[in-house]
Parts: structure tokens; sequence; C-alpha cells
């Protein structure tokens, strides 16, 4: 088990990696200071909880707490303005106090929510998160952002508001589809890309050893869990790292401490998300067509050395398994870029490596319109190696 220790101005919290956490998490709860609740949300999705809610629930209700469990539907479409208020809604007739908390149990879908409904009801309430996808764990519930989409854009409506404590248990990742365990590793790959070549290193040679299409049948092998925890922890403390040094992503910083660097790969993946309604890319999937195009305007750029740019390719298509992307529309791609959240007034704003670990944030100005235009056609038409396509 290892433990994380993250950082947030006058406070921290632990993340804490493991297998079997289950185990100790009420006594790992009640040591955590000031955090005294009588009552728990449960809060998770149909999927996770049918899987994994009862074993977690019977822990917590053991351990004193008095839980109310509640299940939002699967899918990105449903981290949405009606399902933030259906959970606001349930938390008051559960008679939630602000001396209780939230436990957030699902992949990003779930925390995101969780966290922003926690973050405003009665103006804040603790939360705790427990992912239980590879993204999850190594992303979304590590650095306090919370946030819902709407309409004019993805996580458009959101706050920061860290947990009191994180347990990433990579024995939830048994259950975990193929697919979602691909995308989980296009976001590991966003962070080795901007943390260094260390850990690109570890990450590449993590995928050499045990290739995801047969990631289910690795927990057997006895080293693979802790080759896991290994992997995962280093990705969580780079995480830690860029939160710790810019904890609320300040708007006017551009230098490469900025927290807009874990936007790599962001730009062009949230355009897809949106053009495709939310359905059609998991959020990792868009994040690695998202790092491809980014790759491809610093190429084309020459901001970037081919070394690192080939490297990173390499490393992407070692996961294998992207959707098609070659029907969808340039131009709307393009449109939906300038509404991005990113945007720094009218002008989107580009983070594009210099090399492997060195992340540079771009201005739009200085990335001319047929450049993007011509690399998303590379990228989304072309694409980077056909080894992606293979299951
Ligand atoms: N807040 C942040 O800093 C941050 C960072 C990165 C991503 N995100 C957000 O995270 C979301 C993506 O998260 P995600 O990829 O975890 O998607 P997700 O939450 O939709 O989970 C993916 C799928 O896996 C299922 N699932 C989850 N855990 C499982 C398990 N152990 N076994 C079987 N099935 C399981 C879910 O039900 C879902 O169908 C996006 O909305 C993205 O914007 C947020």
């Amino acid at each position: 088990m290892n433990r994380i220790i993250v950082k947030t101005g006058q406070q921290e919290y632990p993340v804490i990696v493991g297998r079997g956490l289950e185990a100790g998490l009420g006594e790992e709860l009640k040591a955590l200071a000031g955090f005294e609740p009588r009552k728990l949300i449960v809060f998770s999705n149909r999927r996770v909880f049918g899987l994994h809610g009862d074993s977690l629930v019977r822990t917590l209700s053991t351990a004193g707490f008095e839980c109310h469990v509640w299940q939002i539907p699967d899918g990105e479409e449903h981290k949405s303005l009606q399902c933030l208020e259906n959970s606001i809604e349930f938390f008051s007739q559960a008679g939630l106090t602000r001396n209780d908390a939230v436990v957030a149990f699902g992949g990003g879908v779930t925390g995101d929510i969780a966290g922003f409904a926690s973050a405003i009801y009665m103006r804040g309430i603790p939360i705790v998160q427990i992912p239980t996808t590879l993204l999850a764990m190594v992303d979304s519930s590590v650095g306090g952002k919370t946030a819902i989409n709407t309409d004019f854009g993805k996580n458009m409506i959101g706050a920061f508001h860290h947990p009191r404590a994180v347990f990433a248990d990579v024995g939830y990742l048994k259950t975990l589809d193929l697919r979602e365990i691909r995308a989980g590793f296009y976001e590991l790959i966003k962070l080795a890309a901007i943390g260094g070549s260390e850990l690109l290193g570890l990450t590449a040679r993590f995928l050499d050893k045990y290739p995801p299409a047969e990631f289910a049948g690795y927990f057997s092998l006895d080293s693979f869990e802790s080759d896991l925890i290994e992997l995962i922890t280093s990705q969580i403390e780079q995480k830690a790292r860029v939160v710790r040094g810019d904890q609320y992503e300040e708007p006017l910083r551009s230098d490469s401490g900025s927290r807009k660097i874990l936007n790599f790969g962001h730009t062009v993946a949230h355009a897809l998300e949106k053009v495709t309604g939310y359905t059609y890319f998991r959020h990792g999937e868009a994040v690695a067509y998202g790092l491809l195009a980014a790759s491809e305007i610093a190429k084309r750029l020459e901001y970037c050395d081919n070394n690192s740019i080939n490297l990173l390719n390499d490393v992407v298509s070692r996961v294998g398994g992207l959707p098609d992307a070659s029907n969808i529309d340039i131009d709307t791609v393009f449109d939906a870029l300038v509404f991005d959240k990113k945007s720094n007034g009218e002008t989107v704003q580009w983070v594009l490596l210099e090399r492997i670990g060195s992340p540079r944030i771009v201005s739009g100005n200085e990335v001319p319109e047929n450049v993007v235009r011509e690399s998303l056609h590379s990228v989304l038409l072309a694409r980077a190696s056909p080894d992606m396509t293979k299951e």
C-alpha cells in the first residue's frame, strides 16, 4: 500500500493506493482529522454499485456510518445539470448536513458530479473519492476539479473542491472493460508526457510487459498488482506535483508550472467529445486523439523534436483500440475548439510539447488556423498508426 500526500495550500489529504483497501477503510476514515460524519451518501452509478456496492456499504455500516445509497445512470451524458439537481435533492431528502459526507464511488463521471454536488450543497460538504476506473485513479479523483457538462461545452460549470481522502484500490480494475482500461492508459500517457522521460519510460515498459488487450488476465500473475500499484502511484505523484504548483489553475499563468499543462491533449479532446454528443468516445480516447493532434501541431510548427513526437506516437499506439474518427467533420471540430472553456477570450490556448517533460502553453494566435486544420485532418482521417485500430 502506498500513501501520497497531496498538498493544497494550507491543507493536505492522503491518496492511498493498494489492493484490498476496503478492509481498513472504516478505520482510515475515522482517523482523518476533523472528519466525523454520522451519515454518508454512497454516490455511485448503477453499474459500479451493482458490481461492488453491497460490500462497500457493508464495510462502512459495520464501521458505524449511516449509509444512504444514491445511484446515477451510467454515461458521460448524465454528467448534466439535471443529474446534479436530482443528486442534491437526494442529499436533502436524506437529511444530509454539513457534518456529514459524500463517498464518490465510481469513475470520473461519478466523481465529477459527486464532487460538484458536494461543493455546492450547503456551500460545501466533505467528500471522499473511491475511484474505480484507471482514469479516475490517476487523474480525476485527485486535484479537486469538479464539473458537469452543458450544451455550451464540457465541464463548463464546476468548482474546485478537494476530497478529504482518496482510496485507489486496483482490485476494482478487474471488472473494468478493456475499452475503459485503454481509455485510462491514454490519460496516463498524457501525465507521463508532461511529467518526463522517466515516467513515460515506466509507462511504456508497463505497456510492453502487460499489453492492455489481456489486462484482466494479468491479475493472476504475482508481479502484476505491485507493478500496477507502482505505476499508478508514480502517476498520482506527478499529478500531485502539478496541482501543488497551481492549485486553482490561475487564469493568467502560462508558464510551464501552470496547472493548464494537465490540459495537454484536451483542447481537441473536448471538442471531439462535444461534436459527437459525449457518447461516441470514451474521454480517454478523445484525449488520445488530442495528444496526437497537439503533437502534429508541434511538429508542423517545429516546436518539438521528432524523437519526442515519435516516442509519444509509439506509446499511444501500444495501447491500441482507438475508435474510427474518419467520419468526423473537421470544420465542426474546429468550430467547437473556439468555444472550449480553455479559451482565453477569443483565443484558444494550446498545450504543446517542446520535448517529453517540457510542455509549453501557447496562445492560439501563435497557431495558424491552417496548421490546426491540417493536423486534425492528418490525425483524424489518416491516423498515426494502423496498430491503433487493432483489438
Ligand atoms: N476532475 C478532473 O480533474 C478530471 C480529470 C480527467 C477526467 N475527468 C472526467 O472524468 C470522466 C471520465 O472518467 P472515466 O473514464 O472514469 O469514465 P466513467 O466514469 O464514465 O467510467 C467509465 C465506465 O466504466 C464503468 N466502470 C467504472 N468503474 C468500473 C469498474 N470497476 N468495473 C466495471 N465498470 C466500471 C462506468 O460505469 C462507466 O460505464 C470525464 O467526464 C472527464 O471529463 C475529470
